[in-house]
């Protein structure tokens, strides 16, 4: 077995894997994983988010636009957490995160045996729920939909990084509405919906409305006049002072509560309630009388958490539902029905929230998400599906053209817009173990400013950013009347941060410092890959991650040592 619960010395129960203190990048569909260190430059590298097209109606701000992005989740999440424009947005402020990663993976690193397959699922989860905690909400909830290969795993993977008093649930949906008669052991039926929140005492889910299923055991045989009702239990478990005593029935047997427990209204109660009609007497009065329960007073359900494919609909729904909307293509494989989304964005979300999905597939949960009202964010990695399902899905929802799935239950009728966004390529080339930096211009401006939490800003000068009163400057090199064009642009009181591709004159370096106190003049690329390891450090030190040393050294070699791979 590959991954054992274990107790480290601190005493805390931690799941063990080979390889956990290293990362994974999954960047190619379909290609192998790759591992690196953490704050390896790959593993840390801010990717800048391209817009490639946009659907329908904007917000005013292109940042707090719905935003399909198509790349690797882990890059995608890290912009969001990282670009000032995006984080402002972002960070903090999902409501609720919706995961239905691959389930096996088997079918998402191909050429792998069983136990390479689990250690590389177990790190791919734990790097992106790492980032996923860092944007919810502090009232915010995460699903991760599972079955049974991995969900143990992953139960103890995120009490880990969610804190075991954070759990909250594990739903179990029952998708499959026939049994597969070809099974090998047992003909499975349900998958499973691990449920964290933030701070889970503090969480509350949302009750749910009823529906014409729920409301189905309340009939009125008797024509109350109270409206429909279903027979209550009449006893209760805790001792009541008033709760034991007998009552003559119609025909005259009588009834007082079973051994160990006590009538839940007094005597003068009940007498009352038989008096207008509210006691019914089962088998004419030959049984235990019931309290009617009336359908008019029972309010909005609390969410339970066995999810039957009658109420949320089955995989086959799903798949119906995606055969619907693309009849000429071949189906997607792992649809989920809009219905089981809906009932997740109704338990954990408002109309307004954020809600995330980094797996998006055929887009079930923006798809649902929009048409309930919410914001989303959702990534998918392989661009073949985007450009086949989730985006001409998305748009259909925009455009009013979908009329399958949840659209009559909440009325949906089209609006609102969504923005396509792709993570960008690496700003860095490597060539036989040196760094170099492949971007140029404005692109390489951008990329800084996104690696050091600038908000980018190019004006006709020569700064790039801005962050509070340090503003960002990034130069092929730093001649003395470029550094003195540059502080006529930086105000006193302001700080700039200078990149620089090339060695500086030490004199330049030192008027800039000297002239606005904070400032600082560092070499790219060793500055960026300096950092990455410094901003890993908290991750790091919670998921147990180990950094490597080298990224904390200084120097201004023109090839930065890097990180083992393999
Ligand atoms: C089980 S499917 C999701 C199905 C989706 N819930 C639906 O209803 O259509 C998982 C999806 O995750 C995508 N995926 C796998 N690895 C990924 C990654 N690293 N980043 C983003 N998406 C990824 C796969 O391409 C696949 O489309």
């Amino acid at each position: 077995m590959i991954a054992t619960g274990s107790e480290d010395p601190s005493g805390k129960l931690e799941l063990t894997w080979p390889d956990k203190h290293r990362t994974l990048l999954t960047e190619s569909v379909g290609g192998k994983p790759h591992w690196v260190d953490a704050g390896h430059w790959r593993a840390a590298e801010v990717r800048l988010l391209a817009e490639t097209n946009s659907v329908g109606q904007l917000p005013g701000d292109p940042h707090a636009a719905n935003l399909l992005i198509t790349g690797d989740s882990l890059a995608a999440l890290r912009s969001l957490l990282s670009i000032t424009e995006y984080k402002a947005e972002h960070a903090g402020k999902v409501k609720l995160a919706y995961l239905d990663p691959p389930f096996n993976t088997g079918q998402a690193f191909a050429h792998y045996d069983d136990g390479v397959e689990h250690t590389t699922w177990l790190t791919m989860m734990r790097d992106r729920l790492v980032l996923i905690e860092q944007l919810l909400s502090p009232d915010g909830t995460v699903w991760v939909h599972l079955d049974d290969n991995e969900m143990a795993y992953c139960r103890v993977l995120m009490d880990e990084i969610f804190g075991r008093e954070n759990f909250v649930a594990t739903i179990v949906w029952k998708k499959a509405d026939s049994p597969r008669n070809s099974a090998k052991h047992f003909s499975t039926d349900q998958d499973y919906i691990h449920v964290y929140a933030k701070d889970a005492p503090a969480w509350r889910p949302n009750r749910l409305g009823r529906t014409d299923q729920t409301d189905a055991a309340y009939t009125n045989p008797d024509n109350d006049p109270r409206g429909p009702w279903t027979p209550g239990d009449p006893f209760a478990n805790k001792p009541y002072a008033l709760g034991s005593y007998e009552v003559t029935g119609p025909t005259g047997n009588r009834f007082g509560p079973p051994p160990g427990r006590y009538w839940r209204v007094s005597e003068e109660t009940f007498r009352e309630l038989d008096r207008t009609g509210q006691i019914y007497w089962r088998g004419g009065g030959e049984a235990r009388p019931r309290i009617k329960r009336y359908l008019a007073s029972v309010g909005d359900l609390v969410p339970r958490t066995a999810w039957d494919y009658t109420e949320v609909g089955s995989s086959g729904t799903g798949s119906r539902e995606i055969r619907k909307l693309f009849p000429d293509r071949p189906v997607f494989a792992t649809p989920k029905p809009e219905a089981l989304l809906e009932r997740v964005l109704a338990v954990a979300s408002k109309p307004g929230d954020l809600v995330l999905d980094c797996f998006a597939g055929s887009g079930t949960t923006a798809a649902v998400a929009h048409k309930m009202g919410r914001r989303w964010v959702t990534v998918e990695q392989n661009p073949d599906t985007v450009a086949t399902f989730t985006a001409p899905r998305l748009t259909m929802v925009v455009e009013g053209r979908d009329s399958g799935g949840v659209t009559s239950s909440n009325g949906w009728a089209g609006g609102g817009g969504f923005r396509s966004l792709t993570v960008q390529e690496s700003m860095f080339e490597e060539h036989e173990r040196n760094l170099f930096l492949r971007a140029q211009n404005e692109t390489l401006k951008k990329a800084v400013a996104a690696q050091f939490g600038f908000r980018f800003e190019l004006g006709s000068g020569v700064l790039c950013g801005r962050a509070g009163q340090r503003r960002l400057a990034v130069l092929p090199d730093l001649q003395m009347a470029v550094a003195r064009r540059l502080l006529n642009e930086v105000e006193q009181g302001q700080s700039v941060a200078v990149y620089v591709e090339a060695q500086p004159e030490p004199d330049v370096d030192e008027y800039v410092r000297k002239e606005r106190p904070g400032s600082t003049v560092e070499m790219i690329p060793q500055a960026i890959t300096r950092a990455y390891g410094h901003s890993l450090a908290p991750t790091a030190k919670r998921t147990g991650l180990r950094l490597l040393s080298h990224f904390t050294s200084t120097g201004i070699a023109a090839s930065p040592q890097l990180g083992t791979e393999r």
